[in-house]
């Protein structure tokens, strides 16, 4: 037995015992008096009844008449005159003389009880008074005997003692079940967490219903759930970083001890300095990369929003973007409406949309076209950047947002790509409340669209 269900238990059992206890004495106590009331009250009527029958007629015949009636019932009757002997009695027994001495003088009309000490007496009685013309000339005293009390307070004993039993093993019942549906889930719930805070995410716990136990255990497995896949994702996230790190790092180690050999061309020498330059460059742009990421996980990145002018915006980033197509032989075709202002952080808008910018100039082929349409929809600018490049295979679609996901590893990296920039993208667009979807057909083209709210036009 667990110590939650020992505890539930004992509390639950004094409960039900000192209800018991508290039953027994006052009802038990209760139930005998009224019934000692109730008999006394009945005895001293029919003494009353008796009494009024003989102050009518006053003679030995009535007398024994009523003695007779007496001697038939559970009570008895002892009828005396005003100086105390004996009239007549329904009992042969002496036993009850001793009750006549106790008689009390002033008796009132109405007859009152001589004994109701039930517990220790044989007897209990009462006296009433017989009148005639407003004078006393004898007494009725009635008897009933203590027995039938007695053997009442045993039936009623054993009535308690029955359901006292019952309840008790009620009680144990009770316990055992609550132990089962309450304390087990409550358990098992304890070693989940338990299990979890020494580092094993992989608890089970069983469904137990709608209650407040079942939210409970069901939270508890979510937890659970989301801290596996966050020690999945955070191993997986330090695998892929040293993977990244190594990659350039072997470059750079390679072509040094090349470039340290000696007897190497001037040609050569310098090719392989552009490499480690190359690499080097890579290095630190992927540590940046992943500083930025850090800094959007802590929340200690910090927007600093500004009136922005989209026309003026988008037409910059048409003057800097537009040498790197041609380059490639591509094209960008910018679209913006006049007069249309956005509140957000000018340089980290502008580094959504390098990103975005780069990644088309990456994926797509020389000839591709590249548009980037600036629009107003209600009170949010919809910003859309679409190629007709190689596209993005649709299963792949909903992993191009993770951390270090590339689509064809060996060719995006030939290109220079560590697969970061969306995941940057994706936090920086949600840091400033907006929405990034992504639609892309392998060898037509991808389209990325983001949506800000708080679209403005003067
Ligand atoms: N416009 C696009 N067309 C085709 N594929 C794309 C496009 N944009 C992204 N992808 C695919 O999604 C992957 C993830 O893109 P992401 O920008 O995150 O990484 P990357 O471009 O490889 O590297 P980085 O941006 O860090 O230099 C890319 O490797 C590429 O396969
Ligand atoms: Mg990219």
């Amino acid at each position: 037995m667990n110590k939650l269900s020992i505890k539930l238990g004992t509390v639950f059992f004094l409960i039900i015992f000192g209800l018991e206890t508290f039953m027994f004495f006052f009802l038990h106590s209760a139930l005998v008096d009224s019934r000692v009331e109730e008999e006394l009250t009945s005895l001293q009527a029919r003494g009353n009844s008796h009494s009024s029958i003989l102050e009518k007629q006053f003679n030995e015949d009535t007398i024994s008449h009523v003695t007779l009636m007496e001697s038939e019932a559970n009570t008895d009757v002892v009828i005396t005159n005003i100086a105390g002997p004996i009239l007549d009695s329904s009992v042969p027994s002496k036993d009850i003389i001793e009750y006549l001495e106790k008689s009390v003088s002033d008796i009132p009309r109405e007859g009152q009880i001589v004994e109701d000490n039930w517990k220790e007496e044989s007897f209990i009685s009462t006296v009433s008074p017989i009148e005639i013309n407003g004078q006393t000339m004898g007494f009725v005293y009635m008897f009933q005997n203590t027995e039938s009390i007695h053997s009442l307070i045993e039936r009623l004993n054993d009535h308690f003692l029955l359901t006292g039993f019952i309840a008790i093993s009620l009680t144990f019942i009770i316990i055992i079940i609550l132990s089962k549906a309450l304390v087990n889930p409550l358990i098992k719930m304890k070693e989940a967490t338990f299990k979890i805070s020494k580092g094993d995410f992989s608890v089970s716990l069983p469904k137990t219903g709608k209650d407040e136990l079942g939210d409970l255990a069901e939270s508890i497995q979510l937890l659970a759930d989301d801290l596996n896949y966050l020690k999945q994702e955070r191993n997986d996230f330090l695998a892929s970083i040293s993977h990244e790190l190594r990659t350039p790092l072997t470059y750079i180690k390679g072509y040094t001890d090349i470039v340290h050999r000696r007897n190497l061309s001037i040609e050569d020498r310098d090719k392989y300095l552009t490499i480690i330059l190359e690499e080097t460059h890579r290095l630190s742009d992927l540590i940046k990369d992943l500083f930025d990421l850090a800094k959007i996980d802590k929340n200690s990145f910090v927007i600093q929003k500004k009136l922005i002018d989209l026309t003026d915006f988008v037409f910059k980033i048409e003057q800097k973007f537009t040498p790197a197509f041609l380059e490639k032989n591509m094209s960008l075709v910018v679209e913006c409406p006049n007069n249309l202002y956005l509140t957000a952080d000018p340089s980290r808008l502008e580094q959504i949309i390098f990103n975005l910018l780069d990644n088309a100039i990456k994926y797509s082929a020389p000839g591709d076209k590249t548009t980037l349409t600036v629009s107003s929809k209600k009170h949010d600018v919809h910003i859309r950047i679409a190629d007709n490049g190689k596209g993005i295979p649709a299963e792949d679609i909903p992993y191009i947002f993770n951390r270090f996901y590339r689509v064809e590893k060996s060719r995006s990296r030939a290109l220079g790509g560590t697969g970061m920039g969306l995941a940057i993208v994706r936090e920086l667009v949600l840091a400033h409340g907006g929405t990034i979807t992504v639609h892309s057909e392998e060898k037509k083209g991808t389209e990325f669209e983001i949506i800000f709210k708080g679209a403005e036009k003067r």
